[in-house]
């Protein structure tokens, strides 16, 4: 989960944020930057600066293309790159939106557009237990990668509406009550089916109370009627959800998706 939908920061996905900031703002850029947060004889995690660039600067949220290398990590060869993996002309994605595995991810934190970085990935922050088509379980990897260019996202514009795409059962949801739903959250795109774009955020048993300002303000009011186990989709213009501040990874001015479905209501104490 890469955001809440709480107002207030206090999710696990804030501290990543928050680490991708301290690496974006580490200026030598030599040693580890999580060093502060890991214990750096379990886990490495660092970034040498092959070329620095001088172009626009990535932040959490931009739309960077990429190109990039993997090798898997082997200490006994040079710049410890062993058995080619990966190797892409270009990429895409949105840095902090979790589309990429979290070292790439992490890795674009502070760099401009023409530069190149050798970062050095631990398996769990790569491909883990899982492995992929060509990268096998359990490997570390030393991953080459330049930035080729960064933009800022905006997403399409839409009002208000809800949709139920499943109606529930039982009473309907009204202020007061406390509601524990699962979710997803797009960014809205007319070009995508359904207007979903990019999922920005993710969650289930999340709980709340309705209506006291716990959550977004489209929450609060576009959740009201909700039965359990109904499936609600939300279309929110950015008055309803985050305004005019950016925020993770989420632009200013954002309309966004939800699909919501309901699991346990409690009724107001
Ligand atoms: C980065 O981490 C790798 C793996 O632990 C290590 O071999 C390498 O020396 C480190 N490089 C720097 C610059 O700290
Ligand atoms: C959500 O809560 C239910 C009921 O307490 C539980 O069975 C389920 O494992 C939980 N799911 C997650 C992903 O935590
Ligand atoms: C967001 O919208 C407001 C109001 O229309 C506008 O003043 C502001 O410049 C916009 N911000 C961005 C980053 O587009």
């Amino acid at each position: 989960m890469v955001l809440s939908i709480r107002k207030q920061a206090t999710t696990a996905a804030m501290l990543v944020l928050s680490m991708l900031c301290l690496t974006g703002c580490d200026s030598d850029n030599t040693g580890n930057p999580f060093m502060d947060y890991y214990d750096p004889a379990t886990v490495f995690f660092n970034i040498t600066e092959v070329q620095v660039g001088s172009g626009d600067l990535v932040a959490t949220g931009s739309r960077v293309r990429v190109a990039y290398t993997a090798w898997e990590h082997d200490n006994g060869e040079s710049e410890n790159k062993g058995q080619l993996v990966i190797e892409k002309s270009e990429v895409q994605f949105i840095v902090g939106a979790q589309q990429v595995f979290e070292g790439l991810d992490q890795g674009m934190s502070g760099m401009r557009v023409g530069g190149r970085r050798r970062l050095n990935v631990p398996a769990n922050r790569a491909f883990g237990a899982a492995g992929s088509a060509t990268v096998p379980p359990n490997t570390d990897l030393v991953v080459e990668v330049e930035l080729l260019s960064v933009e800022a996202v905006t997403t399409d514009s839409a009002p208000f509406s809800s949709t139920d795409l499943r109606t529930g059962a039982g009473p309907p949801a009204a202020a007061g009550d406390d509601l524990t739903v699962s979710y997803g959250g797009w960014f809205y795109d007319e070009s995508e089916p359904d207007q979903k774009g990019v999922l920005f955020d993710s969650g289930t048993n999340f709980t709340f109370r309705l209506g006291l300002g716990q959550v977004i303000d489209g929450w609060d009011q576009g959740l009201v009627g909700i039965k359990v186990g109904g499936l609600r989709r939300l279309v929110l213009p950015p008055e309803l959800a985050y305004g005019d501040n950016p925020r993770g990874v989420i632009p200013a001015n954002a309309t966004l998706v939800f699909e919501v479905t309901l699991l346990t209501l409690a009724p107001a104490p």
